[in-house]
């Protein structure tokens, strides 16, 4: 028998997206190949502890009715640790290391602040071990929505019109601020923190009055705000990518989805996308769009890919305009991936399913180059 590769599956984290990401990472560990692979599940507790948990206990961990499950506070802290050339996950009992055992790569289903920006990737890069995914700089870009669009657009990528409100500018001159976006942008607005996560502290403006409001409700969660022109009457169309083939350049796209909001007025908010009891919102897979449209956001969404660095996978989510027209809305570079979530299922449409993503992403991640600056 062949060895197996030592993946070390982090999840929860100190985000807003703790519990998602626990379902998920239950979700991957019930199905990942464990004859190719032997995993290592480490939860991250909101007070950013790690933890040692069991394949089985995690593979166990599933909402309750309501309630989502969190990571166990009570499961022994671990440690990741480099010794020598190697990278070990251990306890740490008395100042000595326990039960170690070596980490060959790691991959994380953690979304949003501390784990989708650049922070945990950076640990990874300081202790030499390949990852899953995006390094520092794409994840740290791609989780700043000003960031993100200041890149594409200088690569000639259509972005929709959109201004940023730095905490200076809004605490020295409030007022002129809503001046600068009502002649800027036309109505309606969408109102975000520029590094959220999960469409907490987004707004939707229709009028004037509402900014300061929706500005504030923004700086709760991140003193730089981004004001973005509203698409009226445009679908959202998602498509997933993934890293090239082994011996190639060009990134995989999966085939088009699209998001239905359905409430009237409503958009994609927290709610719609994690408490969907109102059936607010359907993923349609494959989009029902002509192919030519589907044939461009394919290639924005590998061109956005190239442009912000981005590797492992990531889902870019554009809106189309009722003339076709197509702009990028979003790069994520941890996107969902509950085997229901939108990323699974375009690979899913396009022949590839849940396990062999999984697959995928590892062997991706195994042939890392292991440097930050390559
Ligand atoms: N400029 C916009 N025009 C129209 N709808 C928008 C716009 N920006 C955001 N939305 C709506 O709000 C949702 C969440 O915004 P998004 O920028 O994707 O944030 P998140 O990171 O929370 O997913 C989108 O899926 C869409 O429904
Ligand atoms: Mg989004």
């Amino acid at each position: 028998m062949t060895s197996r590769a030592s993946v070390v599956l982090v999840f929860g984290g100190r985000s807003s997206e703790h519990e998602i990401s626990c379902l998920t990472a239950s979700g991957v560990a019930r199905t990942i190949d464990t004859d190719a692979f032997e995993v290592h599940p480490v939860g991250i507790s909101r007070d950013g502890t790690w933890h040692r948990i069991s394949l089985a206990q995690l593979q166990q961990l599933r909402a309750r009715g309501r309630e989502l499950p969190t990571v166990p506070a009570d499961a022994e802290p671990v440690v990741l640790i480099s010794k020598g050339d190697r990278v070990v996950l251990a306890g740490l009992v008395g100042g000595h290391l326990t039960d170690e055992v070596d980490i060959d790569v790691a991959m994380t289903m953690l979304h949003g602040p501390y784990g989708e920006d650049g922070t945990v990737q950076g640990q990874f890069e300081m202790l030499g071990i390949p990852y899953v995914g995006s390094g520092v700089a794409a994840s740290a870009v791609g989780m700043d929505k000003h960031l993100m669009k200041v890149v594409l657009e200088a690569s000639g990528l259509p972005v929709g019109p959109h201004e940023v409100i730095r905490d200076l500018d809004w605490v020295s001159d409030s007022e002129g601020c809503c001046e600068r976006i009502v002649v800027a942008l036309e109505f309606p607005l969408f109102v975000k923190p520029a590094r959220g996560g999960s469409s907490l502290g987004i707004s939707k403006v229709v009028a004037a009055d509402q900014l300061p409001r929706a500005i504030e409700k923004a700086r709760v969660h991140d003193p730089k705000v981004l004001v973005e022109q509203g698409f009226v009457g445009a679908r959202e169309i998602e498509c997933a990518v993934l890293g090239p083939l082994p011996g190639t350049i060009t990134p995989r796209t999966s085939p088009c989805g699209e998001i239905v909001v359905n409430s009237q007025d409503g958009f994609y908010d927290f709610d719609a996308k994690y408490r969907p009891a109102a059936n607010q919102v359907d993923l349609q897979v494959p989009a029902r769009i002509p192919d030519s449209v589907s044939d461009t956001v394919r290639q924005l969404a590998a061109r956005s890919f190239d442009v912000l660095g981005c590797e492992g996978l990531a889902r870019v989510d554009t809106f189309v305009t009722a003339s076709g027209e197509v702009f990028v809305n979003e790069v994520n570079t941890m996107p969902g991936f509950t085997e229901l979530s939108m990323y699974p299922s375009l690979w899913q449409a396009a022949g590839m399913d849940y396990r062999d993503l999984i697959t995928d992403l590892i062997t991706q991640g195994l042939s890392r180059p292991n440097t930050a600056v390559r």
